[in-house]
């Protein structure tokens, strides 16, 4: 892809460290694009990569929670820097696992260890977290199998619509939200007795509906201090008007015009400040991203969710708004070298509209031939794709990003949809309003 897409104040690539990504979504790709603006193409690795990552990286084999073959690489390759983009392999333990390992001695990781990523892999152990650290969220109670019958009184305490999430990691289609106390019961047997989300159902969370906008936010950590990184609203529903089913996004904005510093202040107050002293005194040394996923309750911010890694497609609209050194800031982090540093970047509208398969998010095809225009004011990510020869082909739900910078929503959008229409492929589904709905 070639892209027209500049930003001049990205550093030069003068810094001689090796770096691994994890992970094949559309979020590894833009932190690939991202990083080769600060590291030659040669100390990049990726893996497993899409059909877009030998742009800018070596593409390795290996899935993301092969921990045997990633220490074998960093070994091989004398990876400096490993940059976790998924939850899973950090859910489950990865960074335990390569710390144990000789061949990673010299390893720095990013990404927390299982300890804190529980703050995404466990939604109970999120909930208690926050009350014990007086984070501002929903009211909720935790409920195991054999408290079926306790847990549908509970409903009654809320008004609807009732709010329930298994309680483990579901690949975003745990939560569900639902108008009728009846319906809220039934699911209920459907995670306890049909064990619709298996293992991740075990236990659910019940939690009070909150109205508002939502908001993700980003902090990266090295341990103690840590930077913020630019927000970004992200559109879960697959249809226009955020209608049907939710997905894992199907488009993004960055910024966000009701962040504004009274909003933000308050973030830091009463969320992010709070977090990090909660993880301190918890004893989680917690190196990499924290996703704030924030609901905006009349002017006041509440937790949704904790994620222990970046958004996927936030990644796609935060990254491209970040300028200096941010393979050297991320380096800086797993090392626990953030004290006085601060993330700088532009004031921009970036917008991601996601291309995805027909039928997404249920069941869909692959191997549908992509047609990419050659030049393209726009950055064209990639997420499930895959190259066989010369041909790129669809391999996901989510296939491609489709990022563009503006000076205004309008701008960024027309830009985006430009794009939008100059690439083909079968099947190809999208939504047409990201961004309307922040217009002013
Ligand atoms: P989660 O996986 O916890 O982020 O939940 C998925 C989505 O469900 C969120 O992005 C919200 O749109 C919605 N949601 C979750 N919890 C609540 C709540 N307590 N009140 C309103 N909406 C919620
Ligand atoms: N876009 C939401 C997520 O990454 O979980």
């Amino acid at each position: 892809m070639t892209s027209t897409h500049k930003n001049p104040n990205f550093a030069p690539k003068h810094i001689r460290m090796k770096i691994l990504i994890l992970g094949s979504g559309g979020r590894e790709d833009a932190f690939a694009w991202r990083i080769s603006k600060d590291l030659a193409k040669e100390n990049l690795f990726i893996s497993p990569g899409n059909g877009g990552s030998e742009q800018y990286a070596t593409q390795l084999k290996f899935s993301a929670v092969d921990f045997n073959a990633i220490a074998a690489a960093v070994a091989e390759y004398q990876i400096d820097l490993l940059v976790v983009g998924p939850e899973d392999p950090l859910v489950n333990g990865i960074r335990e696992h390569l710390e144990n390992d000789d061949r990673c001695k010299n390893l720095k990781i990013l990404g927390p260890g299982a300890n804190g990523a529980i703050l995404e892999g466990s939604k109970e152990f999120a909930k208690q977290f926050m009350h014990k650290h007086g984070i501002p969220t929903a009211r909720y109670g935790s409920f195991t199998e054999n408290q079926a019958s306790e847990a549908k009184e509970f409903l009654k305490k809320f008004n609807p619509p009732y709010v329930i999430k298994a309680d483990g990691l579901a690949a975003g289609k745990g939560v569900v939200i639902l108008d009728k106390l009846e319906e809220a019961q039934d699911h209920i047997d459907q995670v306890f007795h049909d064990k619709m989300f298996g293992a991740a159902g075990n236990k659910i969370v019940i939690e009070e509906f909150l109205a508002g906008m939502e908001v993700s936010m980003f902090a990266l950590c090295d341990g103690k201090n840590y930077v913020m990184l630019p927000e970004a609203k992200d559109y879960k529903r697959i249809g226009e008007g955020d209608s049907g089913k939710n997905t894992g996004g199907m488009g993004t904005v960055s910024p966000v015009p009701f962040v504004d510093s009274i909003f933000m202040n308050k973030v830091i107050e009463r969320i992010v400040e709070p977090t990090m002293k909660g993880l301190q005194t918890d004893n989680i040394d917690f190196k990499g991203f924290i996703f704030f996923g924030l609901i905006n309750v009349d002017g006041n911010p509440m937790v949704i969710e904790y994620n222990a890694r970046m958004g996927d497609p936030e990644t796609q609209v935060v990254l491209p708004r970040i300028e200096g050194n941010f393979a050297q800031l991320l380096m800086d982090a797993a090392s626990g070298n953030l004290e006085g540093q601060k993330c700088t970047f532009n004031n921009k509208t970036n917008i991601a509209v996601i291309l995805a398969s027909k039928g997404y998010p249920e069941s869909y095809n692959k191997g549908k031939e992509i047609n990419l225009p050659e030049n393209c004011e726009a950055l064209i990510f990639h997420a499930g794709t895959k190259k066989e020869g010369e041909k790129i082909l669809t391999n996901g739900g989510r296939v491609l990003a489709i990022t563009a910078m503006g000076s205004s929503i309008d701008e960024a959008r027309e830009k985006a949809y430009k794009a939008v229409y100059e690439v083909h492929f079968n099947g190809k589904t999208f939504r047409s309003d990201i961004g309307l709905d922040l217009k002013r």
